[in-house]
């Protein structure tokens, strides 16, 4: 396994190892690894032949330097998982790297119709600082395939409409979201909760079952069911709800009946930790 921090280095491998006909595929983190990343790693190397992983904690996607200061990393353990892997290529870039003028850009990306709900109004910026990270990272590592977790969905189309529209020559893999045997999604975050929080946690992918059965059970509205979430939600005092969203699993657009693919999307706050997650399921 090659650990690469500068934009020259891998930059020159990767030209190698292209003119050679590899099929380079891209798993893009910002590390503390955890099982959900090392399924996005696992289903890389299924359909590449060189998997390129980054690791970079990226300061443009924070729209609170306190959150950015106290995301977790370990970049000895990280490189370890890699390495059990068999990652090819682990590309660590420094801030200045990737940055080299700061991180707050003049050019502003934006796609509104994807940005303007859910973490985006809660996160300004956010996004933003998520597609001007992730095309700089395309640029230099230039992949066949890239992988993104359902997990973090809005992200997942961002990037996908993203490419689409700047064709750029990449395919964007989706992989379903790895969970506890609690329930509660894999997150580099789950490192900052005390035990109490971590029960407590274990609601939000609780609130989404339910609401779901509650859907399959009667018939129900968008009212009704937000209701059913956030009183499941708020059964732990340690909770509080930043939103419960209802929308088209497709577009991430409005709906006004529950039909067809649905997406509720949650964002709490358990204690001091942002936590997120979804469901997607058929009426
Ligand atoms: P990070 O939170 O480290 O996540 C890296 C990738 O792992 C993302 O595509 C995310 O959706 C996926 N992932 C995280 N938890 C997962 C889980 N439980 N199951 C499946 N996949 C999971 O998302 C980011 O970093 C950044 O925004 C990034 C895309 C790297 C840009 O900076």
């Amino acid at each position: 396994m090659k650990v690469i921090s500068t934009i020259n280095e891998i930059k020159d491998l990767l030209t190698e190892r292209k003119k050679e006909g590899k099929k380079i595929g891209f798993v893009p983190t910002m590390g503390y690894l955890h099982e959900g990343h090392l399924k996005l790693m696992e289903e890389c190397k299924k359909v590449s032949d060189l998997v390129v992983v980054s690791i970079f904690v990226n300061p443009a996607q924070f729209n609170d330097i306190q959150d950015y200061q106290k995301y977790p990393r370990n970049t000895e353990r990280d490189l370890k998982l890699c390495e059990e892997l068999n990652i090819d290529i682990v590309f660590l870039p420094s801030v200045e790297e990737i940055y080299p003028e700061g991180p707050i850009s003049t050019l502003k990306m934006r796609i509104p119709h994807l940005m303007d709900k859910l973490c985006g109004s809660h996160r300004h910026g956010h996004f933003e600082g998520v597609i001007m990270v992730i095309g700089r990272l395309f640029h230099v590592i230039q992949p066949n395939v890239a992988f993104f977790g359902k997990k973090d969905y809005q992200q997942y189309l961002i990037v996908k409409e993203f490419v689409k529209e700047l064709m750029f020559p990449i395919e964007i893999i989706g992989v379903d979201t790895v969970r506890e045997s609690s329930g509660l999604a894999k997150s580099s975050r789950n490192a900052r909760l005390n035990s109490e929080e971590l029960e407590a946690a274990t609601l939000i992918y609780r609130s989404l079952k339910i609401a779901e059965e509650y859907c399959r059970k009667k018939a129900t509205t968008i009212e009704e069911l937000t209701q059913v979430i956030q009183e499941v939600l708020l059964t732990s005092p340690l909770i509080r709800v930043e939103y419960i969203s209802i929308l088209n699993a497709r577009d991430l657009m409005e709906i006004f009946e529950l039909k067809e693919e649905i997406f509720i999307g949650i964002a709490v706050y358990v204690g001091e930790v942002r936590l997120i997650d979804n469901h997607i399921f058929k009426v």
